[in-house]
């Protein structure tokens, strides 16, 4: 096949593509070639840890959001690729919430098994890209050579992630404060907040996670401040809730309800914005981060250039597994096994999907909602069926166990979808294991 393919980014949806590419030469077909640029000097996305902030050693944005200490939010078995399970890569089966170092081995394993790493292109960062009559330029800069170059392709798939720029609000009196501010990217290590009082900003993931792991480090107090709500889970008694910050004073933080409290810092869990700032405007992706993304045709191909995929865009409950079925739907949209219908479809389908997530009342509403998504795209190629119904359960228990004990959730385990073995309970609750190391991790 002549057709040449650029993957921008080698985190999990980026080598999704790699493996599903190299899944179908594995029996046989002739696959387009695969170029995939990478601005970081390994693979794994926000999973390849860095302890750098701000710029990297090129004058890049630092693209990684994720700290020490950080172990999965959603149990494994949510989140297991369907064909590598966590028992062929550790060789048995595993705790339920891994660490990070733990994640990263396992899609590590995977991509090295596969043998795709001459198909990246590290430290080469995607600067622009053009249609043409043919097909695309990509502009690229291999960034130690500081050489700047373009290539042309026939399709192009974006899997450079939405979490990594963060939404940064102003609230005022903050170039008065005398103490740290920092948004939850630039978050790298709980023990810089030992003794402290802290401000959390935000309500979701980030928040209740940076917030457990100040806790959990020996932040003297954590105080959460929300727009909408307040998480309501039953949290320790160093831990309050309060309304959303109006402005600050000094070191004195106040709030909607007129009260107010002295902290160290403020910790900005405000979110990420969906940023490509190497698409010209009529390629770039334009969306909310919800379950329906704005404008992809079966949540991947846009509507407007559909030779242009964008995968992992959508709000996330699955992560690898989605990005697998939307990977492997690429593959086989790009090698012509499946048809793209005409606009109006395309149109139609979209508008489809955002009123069907519109019409969900709650969380497992949007966790089948997604659940059926994986369905839809893995019934349409050869990627392994697997237990989606299991994993959407897996989420349930999850949510259950956390309304149960914030601070235990992650001392449950679930069966895998894949093998169907039960995951043993590890050695150490998640509140006294303070080394997240993969040895000591794998001791169970
Ligand atoms: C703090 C945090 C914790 C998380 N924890 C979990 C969790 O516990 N479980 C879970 O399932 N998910 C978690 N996630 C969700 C996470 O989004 C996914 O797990 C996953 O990393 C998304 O993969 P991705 O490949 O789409 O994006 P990313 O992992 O962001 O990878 C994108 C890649 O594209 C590269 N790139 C970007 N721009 C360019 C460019 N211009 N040129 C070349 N390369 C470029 C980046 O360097 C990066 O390697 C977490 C997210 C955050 C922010
Ligand atoms: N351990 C882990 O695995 C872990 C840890 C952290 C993050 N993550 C992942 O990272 C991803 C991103 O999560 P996230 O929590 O960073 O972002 P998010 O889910 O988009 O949440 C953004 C939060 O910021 C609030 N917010 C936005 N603008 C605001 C403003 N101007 N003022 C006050 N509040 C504002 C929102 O409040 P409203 O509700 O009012 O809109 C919301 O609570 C998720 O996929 C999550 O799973 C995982």
């Amino acid at each position: 096949m002549s057709k040449r393919i650029a993957v921008i980014g080698a985190g999990p949806s980026g080598l999704a593509q790699l493996r599903a590419f190299q899944s179908a030469a594995a029996v046989g077909a002739d696959i387009p070639e695969i170029v995939c640029f990478e601005k970081q000097s390994n693979w794994g996305g926000l999973w390849n840890y860095t302890w750098r902030t701000g710029l990297d050693e090129y004058g890049e944005p630092v693209h990684g959001s994720m700290y020490r200490y950080l172990w999965s939010n959603g149990p494994k078995e949510g989140l297991e690729f369907a064909d590598y399970s966590f028992e062929e890569h550790f060789g048995k089966q595993i705790a339920s919430y891994p660490p990070r170092a733990v994640l990263f081995d396992y899609i590590q394993g995977r991509v090295e098994k596969a043998g795709v790493r001459d198909w990246i292109k590290f430290e080469t960062a995607v600067r622009w890209v053009e249609k043409t009559d043919a097909g695309f330029d990509v502009t690229v800069c291999n960034l130690p050579e500081d050489h700047t170059y373009t290539e042309s392709f026939d399709h192009v798939i974006v899997c450079s992630g939405h979490f990594s720029t963060p939404n940064v609000p102003y609230f005022a009196g903050f170039e008065n404060f005398k103490g740290r501010i920092l948004h939850a990217h630039d978050f790298r290590d709980a023990m810089e907040f030992k003794d402290k009082d802290i401000l959390i900003v935000g309500t979701s993931y980030s928040a209740e996670d940076i917030g457990s792991q100040c806790w959990k480090y020996g932040a003297q107090s954590i105080t959460v401040s929300h727009r909408t709500a307040a998480m309501g889970y039953d949290w320790p008694e160093n831990w309050a809730e309060v309304p959303l910050l109006t402005h600050v004073d000094g070191n004195t933080a106040h709030f909607k309800d007129g009260t107010s409290r002295d902290v160290d810092a403020v910790i900005l869990c405000t979110g990420y914005k969906h940023h490509f700032p190497f698409m010209p405007d009529d390629l770039r992706l334009k969306t909310a981060n919800r379950l329906a993304t704005a404008d992809l045709y079966k949540g991947v191909a846009y509507v407007n250039e559909p030779d242009l995929f964008y995968i992992g865009m959508q709000d996330q409950w699955f992560t690898f597994n989605m990005f697998d079925a939307q990977a492997w739907w690429i593959r086989d949209a790009v090698m012509g096994r499946i048809e793209m219908p005409d606009r109006a479809a395309m149109e139609a389908d979209v508008a489809d999907r955002v009123a069907r997530e519109d019409a969900g009342e709650d969380d497992y509403d949007a966790i089948w909602y997604q659940g059926d998504y994986i369905k839809e795209l893995i019934d349409e190629t050869d990627y392994p069926s697997f237990d989606v119904e299991g994993a959407c359960q897996a989420f349930k228990a999850w949510k259950g166990h956390k309304k149960a004990g914030i601070m235990t959730f992650r001392d449950n385990g679930y069966a895998s979808v894949i093998t169907g073995t039960m995951a043993p309970k590890h050695h150490t609750p998640w509140k006294d294991a303070l080394d997240d190391s993969l040895d000591v991790y794998l001791e169970n």
